[in-house]
């Protein structure tokens, strides 16, 4: 089943032709980063109007590129939410147009549920996903940890109380002085430095608690650098990577603890990273050493990321993988396709 998905919840405009939820035809990816850059992050009216103008012109790409046309298409599938609502209605009226026109079913995605269906994409016939699982969801604007027993089943363990990973990673960019996004920028400036060389909080590290917290860290980097523009007046390029390297090494020490904690006490057979902050290497390989590390029960725990970083971050391709398992879950329903239910819509 040929699925065509549509992502635009926030500044990516998305569109990519996927079947069986697994191989990828193609993924068109026009990004607004450049844009965006001008202003040190999103605003919301000037993405909206971008989505308008390369809507069209991405999805016709995607069906180019995946030697298709429209009426080839079996389903269409669009982020419905979370996201930004109007970049998210551009996308929504592209798609529901287009499943009205063609007389296409459309199924609404949750974006989390794409997220995590990114792993499924380039899925190895001979080595399938596993249930049960978790998810480590990591991006911009979400960070939770998500158990599936089984396809579509989404059981939120955990989530932020305040800010994302990649949210945090973002402001420290911004505090550092380190440009748009800031998680690529402030994991490049980590590379140089000494993660050792600060001791930053690990909020929440209590044994029983799967949620997460990063604002504290945040004004723990900001704390550090006021006093440093005290006393040096400018940031050193050293200072500046060793607070990059710290901070990395503290978000990825509470990811992982949790999320290693969280597959011991659920005897889960893989561990899974998704979101635009599980393109980050340190978090890849924290969590492969520590599973090394972990009782031999747990050992052979398998660890799954996305080895094709445009697929960590938004892409219509996890969007089409995500309809595709909703679809043959649950099968075709009329939805308001604006009103998001939330990620564990499903869990009964
Ligand atoms: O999933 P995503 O593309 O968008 C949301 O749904 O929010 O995630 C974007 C986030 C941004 O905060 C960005 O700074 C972060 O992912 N990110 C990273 C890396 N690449 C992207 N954070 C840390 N290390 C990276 N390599
Ligand atoms: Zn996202």
């Amino acid at each position: 089943m040929k699925i065509l998905g549509i992502e635009t919840s926030c500044d990516e405009t998305a569109a990519a032709v996927v079947e069986d939820g697994t191989v990828v035809h193609s993924n068109v990816i026009s990004s607004q980063i450049p844009l965006h850059r001008k202003t040190g992050g999103v605003v919301p009216e000037v993405a909206a109007r971008e989505h308008v103008l390369k809507i069209i012109p991405v999805i016709d790409e995607a069906l180019f590129r995946a030697k298709t046309t429209i009426d080839e298409i079996d389903a269409i599938a669009v982020t419905q939410g979370p996201g930004l609502l109007s970049s998210l209605v551009i996308g929504v009226t592209a798609a529901t147009t287009l499943a009205v026109a063609k007389k296409k079913p459309l199924i609404p995605v949750n974006h989390i549920a794409g997220h995590i269906y990114a792993n499924w994409l380039g899925e190895d016939p001979d080595d399938p996903v596993r249930f049960p699982l978790i998810v480590l969801t990591v991006s911009g604007g979400h960070n939770e940890l998500v158990m599936m027993k089984s396809h579509c089943d989404f059981i939120i363990l955990g989530e932020t109380l305040d800010d994302a990973a990649g949210e945090a990673f973002d402001k420290v960019a911004r505090i550092l002085g380190l440009g748009y996004p800031g998680g690529p920028q402030v994991s490049r400036a980590a590379e140089a430095g000494n993660a050792l060389c600060f001791k930053l909080p690990r909020a929440l590290s209590g044994d029983k608690n799967f949620d997460f917290s990063f604002s504290g860290l945040k004004t723990a980097v900001l704390n550090l650098v006021r006093n440093e523009h005290e006393k040096e007046g400018a940031l050193s390029t050293e200072f500046i990577a060793d607070v990059a390297a710290s901070f990395e090494e503290a978000v990825c020490d509470v990811l992982t603890t949790k999320l290693l904690r969280a597959a011991e006490k659920h005897k889960v057979r893989e561990v899974h990273l998704a979101g635009g902050v599980s393109a980050n290497r340190r978090l890849r390989a924290m969590t492969k050493e520590k599973i090394a590390k972990m009782p031999p029960s747990s050992r052979n725990l398998t660890l799954r990321h996305s080895s094709d970083l445009s697929y960590c971050t938004d892409n219509a391709a996890m969007i089409a993988a995500a309809g595709y398992f909703q679809l043959k879950t649950h099968g075709s329903k009329e939805v308001a396709v604006l009103a998001d239910p939330g990620l564990s819509m499903y869990h009964s």
